[in-house]
């Protein structure tokens, strides 16, 4: 049976690739903050099949409840890191910045360097014929930083580029994991504000597909849809001193 272990499933496009993975007869682990969620979720499939834990990524014992959930699920095979928070901020209120690098950039590093080591650590389980998988929810908001979200594009940038090292790191050092970085346009969730309309929005149950069939092919990055990989190809050809002097339009 494949296991994977879904980090903020408690809505949005987490949830939406845990009810996928689980519907497809996985064992599924899933970790948020919201328990309430989690329970109802886990109602949906049980406890055996789908294990859950109360995680906040930003405090330190996230680590060890990570644990805890691989003792239940047995050693994953996939590792779906959905956690993030998003907020435009033109008037740089402190704490919102913070909060953002706290949960998309420490959150993330805390717990997908916590499954590298796990999977380092068992060479009875990982190996060639058997490679562990790491996925990550990046955005196409990291291709370049937005003036009106400045901690949300960066903190999008510095997650592909950490994955972009870790995948350099496993080559170098024939650590058996694969780095899946998926970044989505705009995707109807939570995350966005539900009074705006929003250019190319996907619904999650569309986004949710995708993904799943970007996660079969382990693929290395995964833009989508077609439009926003349209999208990006040109925004990587703006020069940044007239990206810079733009007005983006804010939601
Ligand atoms: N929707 C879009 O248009 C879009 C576009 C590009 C990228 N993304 C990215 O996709 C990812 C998922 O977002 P979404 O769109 O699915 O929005 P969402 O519905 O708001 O989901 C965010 C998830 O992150 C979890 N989370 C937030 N803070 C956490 C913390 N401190 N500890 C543990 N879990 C935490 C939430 O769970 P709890 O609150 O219960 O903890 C929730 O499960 C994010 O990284 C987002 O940046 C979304």
């Amino acid at each position: 049976m494949n296991t994977a272990i879904v980090i903020g499933a408690t809505s949005g496009l987490g949830r939406e690739v845990a009810v996928g993975l689980a519907s497809q007869g996985w064992k599924v682990g899933i970790a948020g903050r919201r328990m309430e969620r989690l329970d109802a979720l886990q109602g949906r499939f049980g406890a055996e099949m789908m294990p859950c834990r109360q995680m906040d990524v930003t405090d330190a014992s996230a680590a060890a409840v990570l644990d805890e959930l691989i003792g239940e699920t047995g050693a994953p095979d996939l590792l779906f890191y959905a956690s993030g928070i998003g907020f435009q901020n033109p008037n740089l209120d402190e704490a919102t910045e913070i909060d953002i690098v706290k949960t998309n950039c420490e959150g993330m590093v805390r717990i997908v360097d916590h499954f590298v080591n796990y999977v380092k650590s068992r060479p009875d389980v990982y190996r060639k014929g058997h490679r562990a998988h790491v996925a990550v929810i990046t955005s196409v908001a990291g291709t370049a930083g937005l003036g009106a979200a400045p901690a949300y594009s960066a903190t999008k940038k510095m997650q592909s580029t950490y994955i972009s090292a870790l995948t350099q790191l496993s080559h170098m050092e024939d650590i058996p994991v694969d780095f899946t970085d998926i970044r989505p346009g705009f995707v109807r969730t939570e995350i966005l504000n539900p009074d705006k309309n929003y250019p190319f929005v996907l619904s999650q149950e569309k986004a949710g597909r995708l993904i799943l069939a970007a996660l079969r092919k382990r693929k290395r990055t995964f833009i989508f849809d077609w439009k926003f990989r349209m999208i990006v190809n040109f925004w990587t050809t703006i020069p940044s001193w007239i990206w810079e002097r733009l007005s983006i339009v804010r939601n």
